[in-house]
């Protein structure tokens, strides 16, 4: 089985493209070899490639910027999530795209399940909607969406409120914003046993969007606090205490790009038909923590 995974340097692509070749033969692919913004070149490439299955974690992730960037992130994150999407209709093959909490507009009480009213609030989460959208005209396709991702690879909240604590005496946190942190660890497992579901399983027919997190929820500020104090137990030298981690509200820290107060998301679906069950957030940040200290 041929796999065509794009943004292998992101930071769940960097974990899928070690662990797919279980699976089958990776074509892992970044921007150097293929370009998303190159819409001719992506065609060619598959073309070339005929790939079995194609697995999209690539996207225009930049949120703020993308407010300003509005035409970038469209073509990385709609366009391009059209082209994959009318390659894959081509070859018959399944294509697994990646989304996010940025679709809903977070004023839900609840966890979001995945028949609840997108609304985004952002151009980041407006593209990430359109994408889903184009991928959705393929009867074979898999949308994984999923909320505030981390990992030892790349760039994310955990790895910035490591450094802060390092520099900084004290820090203000944003603490009305719920959801779960999502390590990257536990969405490659995920879209490992659905891959290998789907071909094992000849009569698959179980697509469709799912939410993946990671078990239990926090907000911003209760999960650096959680990073400060593990980081510290596992020898880091800090300047900013736990206790010197203050909650502020999202209204006192203005961002270009509006974000939901809610991003919980409900994982029962994909529990249920995957047969899986998902980790606690809080031993997933233990487990990469003790990865990059
Ligand atoms: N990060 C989060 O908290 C979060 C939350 C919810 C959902 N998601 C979704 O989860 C998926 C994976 O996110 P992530 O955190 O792994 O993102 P990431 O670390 O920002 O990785 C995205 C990758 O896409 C690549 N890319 C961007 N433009 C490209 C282009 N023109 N051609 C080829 N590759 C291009 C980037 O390449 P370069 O390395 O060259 O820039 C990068 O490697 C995305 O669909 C994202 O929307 C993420």
């Amino acid at each position: 089985m041929k796999i065509l995974l794009t943004g292998s340097n992101g930071q769940v692509g960097f974990e899928l493209a070690k662990k797919l070749n279980t699976l089958g033969q990776v074509i892992a692919t970044d921007r150097a070899i293929l370009n998303l913004a190159n819409s001719e070149a992506v065609r060619q490439f598959i073309d070339q490639t005929k790939p079995d299955i194609i697995i999209n974690p690539a996207a225009y992730t930049s949120v703020d910027k993308a407010e300003s960037e509005p035409e970038l992130a469209h073509q990385i994150n709609v366009t391009a999530t059209k082209v994959l999407t009318e390659k894959a209709i081509e070859l018959d093959i399944p294509f697994i795209h990646f989304s996010t909490d940025y679709v809903f507009d977070g004023l839900k009480k609840e966890a979001y399940v995945e028949l609840d009213l997108t609304n985004p609030q952002s151009v980041y989460g407006k593209t990430k909607y359109e994408g889903e959208e184009k991928a959705r005209h393929h009867s074979k396709h898999i949308i994984l969406r999923t909320s505030w991702v981390f990992g030892s690879h790349g760039n994310n909240f955990l790895k910035t409120i490591l450094q802060l604590i390092q520099d900084k005496d004290s820090l203000n946190i944003v603490g009305d914003q719920t959801g779960s942190p999502t390590s990257t660890s536990t969405l490659t497992e995920v879209t490992l046993k659905i891959v290998d579901t789907i071909f094992k399983d000849k009569n698959f027919n179980d697509y469709g969007i799912y939410h993946v997190a990671n078990e239990g929820e926090t907000n911003w500020h209760r999960y650096a606090s959680f990073i400060a104090s593990e980081a510290i137990q596992l020898g880091l030298a800090v300047k900013c205490e736990p206790s010197h981690i203050h909650s502020i509200l999202t209204s006192s820290y203005p961002t270009a790009a509006k974000r939901p107060l809610n991003s919980r998301l409900n994982t029962g679906k994909l529990k249920k038909t995957f047969m899986l069950e998902l980790p606690q957030w809080e031993s997933e940040v233990k487990k990469v923590l003790r990865e990059i200290i």
